[in-house]
């Protein structure tokens, strides 16, 4: 079994780690249940079925996320970039043209924000934020609700179609967009097939809309951005082309991940 798991998880000591994830998760159910429990993790994950959507949540910079289907499952990458924007806060010193002297963050936006993860991550290290977050999907802020209520944090959750929203400005926007080009979509792993589909995929051919059009609103002072591994270039231009100065940030394997960008136009 462990060999057919390795199909599925890429190695045998993945498989093996994910094994022993099973097991502990099952401990959680009446003991004459367990062993039914963990044969339907296994099947379920013989399907492809992410790990994640099968142990229910994920930790994400401490904070325990309810992950379910179809929902962006929170990654490794994203919350790299969160670590690095809670720490920047106040001074903001990660962000181009800052970091002398303290800068006032009150208002934050999370465009496209899945589960939750970064804004609820945001307002459990720094609670004094005034968070607004919002995401298309119905299913993505149902999760953000119930993580937000589990968490107890503060953060204003609404569904609503960012190229519909009138936005009003904030200090500091963050975004981890769409950004897998349509092409790109066709290569991608089995189990990535289970997320929804728009929250990994742009229409245009180069992953670019959300960059283009979260850029040209100049809504806020301080912009966040994940991107794509090869995106950093027409990123920056089109950051550029708005008046935001930026700087590319690699992730921990060693590819371009995030833009951190301050507008030369915003007091
Ligand atoms: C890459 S996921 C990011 C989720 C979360 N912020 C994270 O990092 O795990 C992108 C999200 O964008 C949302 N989305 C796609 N099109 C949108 C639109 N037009 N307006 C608002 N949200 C949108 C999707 O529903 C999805 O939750």
């Amino acid at each position: 079994m462990i060999r057919k798991l390795q199909r599925v998880s890429g190695s045998l000591q993945q498989a093996k780690a994910e094994l022993r994830w099973m097991k502990d998760a099952v401990k959680s159910y009446p003991i004459d249940k367990q062993q039914e429990k963990l044969d339907w993790f296994i099947t379920r994950r013989l399907r492809h079925v992410p790990l994640q959507y099968i142990l229910g949540s994920v930790d994400f910079l401490g904070l325990n996320i309810l992950t379910r289907p179809p929902v962006l499952i929170p990654r490794w990458e994203t919350e790299e970039i969160t670590e690095r924007l809670v720490n920047t806060i106040p001074t903001m010193d990660a962000f181009p043209n800052t970091g002398k002297e303290l800068s006032k963050i009150t208002k934050v936006v999370e465009l496209c924000c899945g589960s939750g993860c970064i804004s609820l991550a945001l307002s459990h290290y720094h609670p004094s934020l005034d968070i607004d977050a919002f995401d298309i999907s119905k299913s993505a802020v149902r999760l953000s609700k119930l993580n937000q209520r589990k968490l107890n944090t503060n953060v204003d959750f609404q569904i609503q179609d960012i190229f519909k929203h009138k936005f009003k400005d904030y200090d500091l926007l963050v975004c981890n967009p769409p950004y897998v080009t349509p092409s790109e979509y066709e290569n991608l792993a089995k189990s990535l097939y289970y997320e929804d589909k728009y929250a990994l995929v742009t229409k245009d051919k180069l992953g670019l809309e959300f960059y283009e059009y979260i850029s040209s609103l100049k809504i806020s002072k301080y912009i966040c951005f994940e991107i794509g591994e090869k995106q950093a270039t027409l990123v920056q231009e089109i950051l550029q082309k708005n008046g935001y100065s930026s700087i590319v940030y690699k992730d921990m394997a060693g590819k371009d991940r995030s833009i951190f960008a301050t507008s030369q136009f915003h007091s």
